[in-house]
């Protein structure tokens, strides 16, 4: 008896020409991203198709399989959604937020330097990914850390801002200066594309 569940292969999105002309992040460093974001496509699909072999019916022995294919899947899907949420919002003018997310920040963190300076910190700190995230049962915005694309997420949490500080974000550009890719992620956020979601996800403002 295989696994109970259906899914679809996926292919790669493709990136908008903006994320191709950034300011101080190069061409090069985005197709390093890209290739990454590309192997994670493959990888979940073939993880799903492994998956959809496994044998529950042979009970114990199943089980490490199992765990290793899990386990592996998270760290796929993480490579694939934070990729999608860094390479949509980024392509724009940068700067302090505007519209409906610099509301939340305001109300969350009391201004946009306060919030800047807590995600880049976080990005300092972490060891791939820091987040902006809307936590659903909390009702406000918080910045999460992340040593790699499946930990260390909540549940019930929107990321709306994704840093990804990763070696290759930034090695090209600025050798082991992550402090100045993190200034230069800054100054190419997307903040129409942030407040579409911020509007799509229904994040309440009040
Ligand atoms: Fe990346």
């Amino acid at each position: 008896m295989a696994l109970a569940f259906k899914f679809e292969q996926i292919t790669p999105r493709e990136l908008k020409p903006a994320v191709l002309e950034l300011d101080g992040i190069s061409r090069e460093t985005v197709d390093a991203h890209y290739k990454l974001y590309e192997g994670y496509v493959n990888k979940r699909n073939e993880i799903l198709t492994k998956l959809d072999g496994v044998d529950l019916a042979s009970g114990n022995q199943v089980y490490s399989e199992l765990r290793a294919l899990k386990v592996e899947l998270t760290f796929a899907v993480g490579g694939i959604k934070n990729h999608e949420i860094y390479f949509e919002h980024l392509g724009g003018e940068g700067g302090d937020p505007d519209g409906a997310f610099a509301q939340l920040v305001e109300r969350d963190f009391g201004s946009a330097q306060a919030w800047s300076e807590d995600l880049k910190a976080t990005g300092m700190a972490g060891r791939g990914w820091a987040w902006t995230a809307y936590d659903w049962d909390e009702g406000r915005l918080f910045n999460y850390i992340g040593d790699t694309q499946n930990t260390f997420p909540i549940w019930n949490a929107t990321p709306l801002v994704a840093l990804d500080v990763y070696e290759h974000a930034y090695f090209l550009d600025y050798r082991t200066d992550r402090s100045s890719y993190i200034d230069a992620f800054f100054d190419n956020v997307d903040w129409t594309t942030v407040n579409d979601w911020v509007s799509k996800y229904q994040i309440p403002l009040k």
